[in-house]
């Protein structure tokens, strides 16, 4: 009796005594990109550091070695019109990612978007000729490319040039007021002034959905044969002599992409002797997502599940890109926090509003450990 109430007496002091302990403190995480130092760099977008935290900062501090500005190099806020850029923020952003150790990756020369419409008129309003738009694409490639020439790591030197609904048996080329003013080899002549501009830029190619041939909208999947345009782009490209080294699948994913796509999309421009980076990732917890414009869906209340299919998704992912790691050359997460997000209703990021990590983060920076995927009981 004695003995047993002794037992029951040590057994109830040490709960107590357990209980009263706190809570080790839980181990920091290590950084995303010595999660996969000498693998691929790892990075994100935002147009720093002017309107971030203090603590927005630290964490891209500890996250990242390479940032691409979100906006500021884009056409639009850079030469709002003939003769006329503006430079200011992204020197500040060139400046502060020198500062801190950080590469810059140049975000974008040619695209359809966020373009002046000066671009392509004439000088009496009429429609630029060939030669004028040539002129200019070449003279803003030369500027913004020379300006940062040697502190620029590589460019998207042109930004979706293939439209979404195709059939892949042509490269599909969008008819971007690019096309219509110079024609399809508008392509190999940025490629070209790039080059001469920072003969040791990188330069890429920059696309959304080029991982798969079946468009993103789960509601009406249609075929679109991007995937296999891109590679009837790419080809042409290296065969009128582009001086491209990689190709940029911007990675805007949700919870329903076929990770098989991805990497056979991988796989398939290793076979053209390209590097690849995932340019703008991030998967988004609700609803569809795309490289298109605009948001859809998002808003709505988010599941604990969601979060958690977000993860594993996240992890199949990355175990993608390890296995290629010899050919991938950069992760870049399209911002630093859901808040940050230009899809932040649908919470596509690794860390929170609050700067929190997500469970997609632990789950990536277990397959870096060297852990596998998870896979459901
Ligand atoms: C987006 C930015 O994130 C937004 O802030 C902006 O309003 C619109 O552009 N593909 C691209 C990026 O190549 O430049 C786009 O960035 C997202 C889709």
């Amino acid at each position: 009796m004695f003995v047993a109430c002794t037992i029951l007496a040590t057994i109830a002091l040490s709960q107590t005594a357990d209980e009263a302990k706190p809570a080790a403190p839980a181990a920091p995480l290590i950084g995303l990109k010595d999660a996969f130092a000498g693998k691929f760099l790892v990075g994100t977008a935002g147009d720093v550091p002017r309107g971030y935290s203090e603590a927005e900062l630290a964490n891209v501090k500890a996250n990242y070695n390479i940032i691409t500005p979100e906006n500021c190099m884009k056409p639009q806020p850079t030469h709002p019109s003939e003769g006329t850029y503006n430079f200011t923020t992204p020197d500040a952003m060139v400046k502060w990612c020198e500062d801190n150790g950080i590469k810059i990756w140049g975000h974008t020369l040619a695209w359809h978007a966020q373009t002046a419409n000066w671009f392509f008129q004439g000088t009496n309003g009429e429609p630029v000729t060939r030669e004028l738009a040539m002129e200019r694409l070449s003279n803003h490639i030369h500027t913004v490319v020379g300006r940062y020439k040697g502190r620029v790591y590589g460019w998207d030197v042109v930004n979706e040039a293939i439209n979404d609904r195709g059939g892949g048996e042509t490269e599909n080329l969008r008819n971007s007021n690019w096309v219509k003013a110079i024609g399809p080899d508008y392509l190999t002549l940025a490629f070209k002034w790039a080059h001469e501009a920072d003969p040791n830029a990188l330069l890429y190619y920059n696309d959304y959905n080029i991982d798969q041939d079946t468009n993103y909208d789960r509601a009406t999947p249609q075929y679109s044969g991007k995937h296999t345009s891109s590679m009837l782009l790419l080809k042409r490209l290296i065969k009128d002599g582009a001086p491209i080294n990689g190709v940029g699948i911007q990675g805007h994913w949700h919870l329903y992409n076929n990770i098989d796509d991805v990497e056979k999309a991988i796989s398939d421009y290793e076979s053209l002797g390209l590097k690849i980076s995932i340019s703008e990732l991030d998967v988004t917890a609700t609803g569809e997502n795309s490289g298109a414009f605009p948001t859809r869906g998002g808003g709505e209340p988010i599941t604990p599940e969601a979060f958690q299919k977000q993860a594993e998704v996240y992890a199949k992912l990355f175990d993608v890109f390890n296995r290629h790691a010899k050919s991938m050359s950069r992760v870049t997460f399209w911002g630093i926090s859901d808040r940050r997000s230009w899809r932040s209703g649908q919470r596509p990021l690794v860390f929170d509003g609050q700067l929190q990590p997500k469970p997609a983060l632990k789950a990536i920076l277990d397959i870096a450990a060297g852990k596998s995927v998870p896979t459901k009981p």
